[in-house]
């Protein structure tokens, strides 16, 4: 009797460590993301943006939908860079944790697509910043910022709030007035300010 308890604690150790070595070997093989692909980062956010950024629902004045990581749009890679770093965004949507290094990928991704050129006239930088307002810090300000010779203009939107703010420095007197339109703005930046100013 004794003989064959231990044969079958023998045989249940066996069966234990065979699951144990099938388990490691599948973590192991977990794809590690050692790159990505614009299709990957589509779909990504397609699965963890998208589903509170659509055109019916645009969060924070932004449809997700309406970006591509095969021809990005420079403003918008950078704050989906901010959001997700600093504002844990990928995992907004629920669902299993995503490993660290893809996401760490997704945001090199991003912070390549988001050079901006501050050189052209016309041209506006967008950024993501602090409320100052907010005690907790949220990065909830979008930031589009144009310097021209005449002058400079600043508008702001409060994703959260819905609050706009148009600001604007002449800086030759002899300017007769400054455009505050959103010539030049991307459209998806465009919506962004068309959404606020709208709420
Ligand atoms: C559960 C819903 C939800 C999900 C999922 C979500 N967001 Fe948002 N997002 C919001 C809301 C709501 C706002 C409006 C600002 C606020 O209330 O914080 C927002 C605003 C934004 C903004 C505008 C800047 C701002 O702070 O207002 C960006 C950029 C953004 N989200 C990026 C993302 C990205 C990238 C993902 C996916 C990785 C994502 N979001 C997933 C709800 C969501």
């Amino acid at each position: 009797m004794k003989a064959l308890a231990a044969g079958l604690t023998t045989v249940a150790a066996m069966v234990l460590s065979i699951g144990l070595t099938k388990h490691v070997r599948a973590a192991n093989q977990e794809p590690v993301a050692p790159s990505m692909s614009p299709a990957d980062a589509n779909d990504l956010i397609r699965r963890r943006c998208v589903v509170c950024h659509t055109a019916a629902m645009p969060s924070g004045g932004m449809n997700f939908q309406l970006f591509d990581a095969a021809s990005p749009d420079p403003g918008v890679a950078l704050m989906i860079s901010v959001k997700v770093t600093q504002d844990g965004a990928m995992s907004a949507a629920g669902g299993p944790r995503l490993n660290q290094p893809t996401i760490d990928e997704f945001v090199r991704m991003m912070r390549a697509f988001a050079v901006q050129r501050d050189d052209a006239s016309r041209q506006w930088t967008i950024d993501l910043q602090v409320d100052p307002l907010t005690p907790k810090g949220d990065h909830s300000v979008v930031v589009a910022h144009r310097r021209s010779g005449a002058g400079e203009v600043e508008m702001t939107c409060n994703g959260a709030t819905r609050h706009s703010k148009i600001e604007v420095a002449v800086t030759d007197p002899h300017t007769p007035r400054i455009a505050t339109d959103f010539d030049g703005l991307s459209p998806m930046i465009r919506q962004i300010f068309a959404w606020c100013i709208a709420g």
